[in-house]
């Protein structure tokens, strides 16, 4: 039986490389390359896959997606039904994200954007001392690894955390909202917003006039987790007026971001090409090849996707 592995062609050869050290026996074949597709018992693949091919392999028992998120899964056609599809809960892509989180929450709360722009100017000029990280209230939109992550690194840096979770979710420390109401309550306090949510029904479109409305003047947003998660126009808007003073944005719709896109050239926007976390094969492979051992075993799997939460 064979893994089928399909990936952006620059990860592939990591991708085989790290599965055989850990398994030699594994017999990997490479998209398109597939062979006999009665061969495959396993998909390893990521965004680029077209979920309707995996449909041609008659013995899939397993998927298993090369990333934290899973809103692609759930776009039709979705995975063949009945095929138990894993992802990745990796600390380097956790790290990842934490790094890039304190990043862009450390820029804005130290000024960054406007002594750039002092220096593009060549202004000597000293702005008046940021707040205290104490007075610098940070609001996360999720709190799942990611968003718990970066919780704990900003608490740690003395930064006052609150989360908005779908569910109640106690983290120490944080201060926890949940449901509509609570991101009402919460944003109103929020200095700078962090979005680290999954993409679902539910959280599409979260980042949108109304809830920008609800921040303070001035306030901060940086966006890891998805492009969706915005309505990109009210952003834009938010930022023209002023209300939103700066954003940190990883993840765009569509992506790549149009090259005459405005975010591109805007003075207030941060942008990077959905790069902030990037997955590392060498500390994916385990969990991978895990899988594929309890797969074969009949075994429970681990980080198991979970179709009606949506990730
Ligand atoms: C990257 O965006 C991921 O979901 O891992």
């Amino acid at each position: 039986m064979a893994i089928l592995l399909s990936t952006k062609a620059s990860a592939m050869e990591a991708w085989r490389d790290a599965l055989l050290e850990l398994d030699p026996s594994l017999e990997i074949r490479m998209f398109p390359e597939a062979g006999d597709p009665a061969d495959i018992e396993a998909a390893v693949c990521w965004t680029s896959h077209d979920m309707g091919e995996l449909r041609r392999y008659p013995n899939l028992r397993l998927i298993v997606s090369m990333g934290a998120g899973v809103d692609h899964l759930l776009r039709p056609p979705g995975p063949p039904p009945g095929i138990p599809v894993a992802r990745l809960v990796d600390h380097r892509l956790t790290t990842g994200m934490t790094e890039w989180v304190l990043l862009n929450v450390l820029r804005f709360h130290r000024q960054d954007p406007d002594y750039r722009a002092l220096q593009a100017a060549r202004v000597w000029e000293e702005l008046p001392a940021p707040e205290t990280s104490s007075a610098r209230r940070i609001g996360i939109l999720g709190l799942g690894e990611l968003g718990a992550a970066s919780a704990k690194a900003l608490l740690s840096l003395g930064f006052p955390v609150m989360g908005w979770s779908r569910r109640p979710k106690a983290i120490e420390g944080v201060e926890g909202f949940h449901g509509p109401e609570g991101l009402e309550a919460m944003l109103p306090r929020t200095d700078i917003l962090v979005c680290l949510l999954p993409l679902t029904p539910g959280t599409r479109g979260v980042i949108n006039a109304r809830s920008l409305a609800l921040l303070p003047r001035g306030a901060f947003l940086i966006n890891g987790a998805r492009g969706g998660h915005v309505v990109q126009p009210d952003l834009l808007a938010a930022l023209d007026s002023g209300q939103i003073a700066g954003a940190a944005l990883d993840v765009f719709e569509p992506e790549p971001l149009p090259a005459d896109h405005p975010f591109w050239g805007h003075p207030k926007v941060i942008l990077t090409p959905h790069a902030a976390s990037i997955t590392i094969p060498r500390s994916a492979a385990p969990q991978v090849v895990e899988n594929i051992r309890r797969s074969r075993e009949g075994r429970s799997l681990i980080n198991l996707v979970d179709f009606a939460a949506g990730y």
